[in-house]
Formats: structure tokens, sequence, C-alpha cells
């Protein structure tokens, strides 16, 4: 009885956080590197439909990095990055693609919808959602960038209540497609949609001062301290096109980042609906 009456004062608590949230955007993005145990990944869906039932307009970007090398290997491609960005060839575009598309995005899409139709995938190719520009002049450089959203299709899936899932792959004006870090198309999405929120999920406690050490973990933090991290080296890899995506995102009106790990057990209730929080939250 006690546990009970515990448990409605306790949803009555977060209901002020909840009126907060309901009918305003969040973006997840969905990191590659936490998505590799299948137990997590399923507390994730869940955390993911919970927050949709609450009437919060949920819209979920993948990653896809670990998965991508494996496919890289099995065609004995060798990964590599600059800046913590993938190099993409020819050939590892098809393969990111193929991976992208057709495996990450439908796994996340089938999980979401094992319960109801919650869920439809898309990359940024579907109603040319994403207009992509190369980041390189060469030729054979598949990296690109948002050159423009176009976000009617993302309201109307989210006004008739489903959550878009969407694979960070988009093609330009010719019809040539591009890789884009899928932390760059989160960015752009959350300011196209004019988010509340922008929350990334990865493999990390969020930013910490000592990556080797998690009591380091900065939890609030503010644009010129992050550029200060980033000045000193502090901020590095996969970390780099995060927080420059944070920072860019901030500066254009949406509240708050969070950056979280998506390898703790409801990582997404515990940042969102706890006072606590369990990541790093950035403003400006
Ligand atoms: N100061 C820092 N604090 C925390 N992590 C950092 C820091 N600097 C660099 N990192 C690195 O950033 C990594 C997270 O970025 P990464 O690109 O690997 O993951 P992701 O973006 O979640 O996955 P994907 O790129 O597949 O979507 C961490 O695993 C960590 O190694
Ligand atoms: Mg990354």
């Amino acid at each position: 009885m006690l546990n009970s009456t515990q448990f409605i004062q306790d949803l009555i608590g977060i209901s002020s956080l909840i009126r907060q949230y309901v009918g305003q955007v969040i973006v997840v993005k969905y990191g590659g590197s936490a998505m590799q145990d299948e137990s997590l990944k399923k507390t994730v869906i869940d955390d993911i439909l919970f927050l949709h039932l609450l009437g919060i307009k949920i819209i979920v970007v993948h990653g896809g990095g670990p998965i991508i090398n494996q496919w890289l290997y099995k065609c004995n491609i060798k990964p590599s990055f600059e800046n913590g960005v993938r190099v993409t060839d020819e050939k590892t575009m098809e393969i990111v693609q193929m991976v992208l598309e057709g495996k990450v995005n439908k796994d996340l899409v089938s999980m979401l919808n094992l319960f109801g139709n919650y869920a439809i995938g898309l990359s940024g190719r579907d109603l040319n959602l994403i207009h992509a520009s190369p980041l390189s002049s060469n030729k054979n450089d598949f990296v690109g960038t948002v050159n423009n959203v176009d976000p009617k299709i993302l309201t109307s899936l989210l006004n008739d209540g489903y959550i878009p899932v969407i694979a960070s792959i988009a093609s330009d004006s010719m019809g040539r497609i591009y890789n884009i870090n899928a932390d760059v198309v989160a960015g752009a999405l959350a300011k196209a949609l004019k988010a509340e929120k922008l929350i990334f999920l990865t493999d990390t406690f969020g930013i910490m001062s000592d990556i080797a050490n998690p009591n380091t973990l900065l939890k609030t933090l503010n644009v010129p301290q992050v550029l200060d991290l980033k000045r000193s080296n502090v901020i590095s890899g996969g970390m780099i096109p995060k927080v420059d995506c944070c920072i860019d995102v901030l500066n254009s009106n949406v509240r708050s980042v969070h950056i979280i790990n998506g390898c703790l057990h409801h990582a997404l209730l515990l940042e969102t609906l706890t006072s606590e929080r369990i990541g790093s939250m950035l403003t400006l």
C-alpha cells in the first residue's frame, strides 16, 4: 500500500515536467555505439514509446557506426575517420547506405511497432526531407552536410501521432547520395522543427573533463565552457561533431541539448523525467 501511495506521489511529482513537454518536439539522436546490446536497445525503445504516449512529439535520428564497421570489415574495407567523421568513398557509401537505410532503420522501426502502429522509417531522401551538399570538392568523397530541410512530412507525421525514425542519408539535386553524420542531421531537424530539446544517446556518460573518469561528468555546461573544452582538446573524436551541433542548435532557439549514456537502462526517462538527471545538459 505504502509503495502504491509513493508511486502515485512520484507520478504527481513529475506531472509538472510532463506538462512542460506535452505537444513539444524532442529529437532523440540514437547513436550506433549505444545500439549494440539488444536488451538495452529494448529499454531505449520502451522509453521512446513511453514519452510518445505522454503526448511528446518524438523524432528518432539514428547512427550505426559500429554496425557499419562490421559490414565494412566483412567486405575487406578498413573503416577510417577524420575528426570523428567517417571517411566515405564510393564503396563505403554503398555499405553505409545499405546498413543505415536497409538494416538499422528498419530494425528500429520493427521494434517500435511491436505493440502498435507507432513508427515509420525514412531517410533524408524520402520526399526530399533533407537536401544534401558535399563537404569536400573531392569527387570520391561522399560525406555530405545538410543544405536544407523540408520538414513538412515530419510535421504531418507528428501531428498524426507517428514517430518518424530517420536514417542520416540524403541526396543532392543531382540525385547523388551522401553519408551525413547523424549528429548533424539530428541538429538540423531539431532546428527546422523548433524542438524543445535535442537528446544525444551515446556510449559515454556525457561530456567528461577526463574521459577515463566518469566522476568528472559535467552535468551542466554553457556554450563558452564547451568552446573552452574543445580548444583544450578535452573534447575529441566523435564528441566533436556532437558539440558543434549542440552549439549550432542552441544558437537557433532549441532550449537545451542533452548528451546521455544510452548504455544505461532507461537513460532517456532518467534524463527527461527526473530532476537529478544523469547526463550533461548544455544551454546557451
Ligand atoms: N570529453 C569527452 N567526454 C566524453 N566522451 C568523449 C569526450 N571526448 C571524446 N569523447 C568520445 O566521444 C565518443 C562518442 O561519439 P561517437 O561518435 O563514438 O558515438 P555516437 O555518435 O553515439 O555513435 P555514432 O557515431 O555511431 O552515431 C565517446 O565514446 C568518447 O570516446
Ligand atoms: Mg558519432
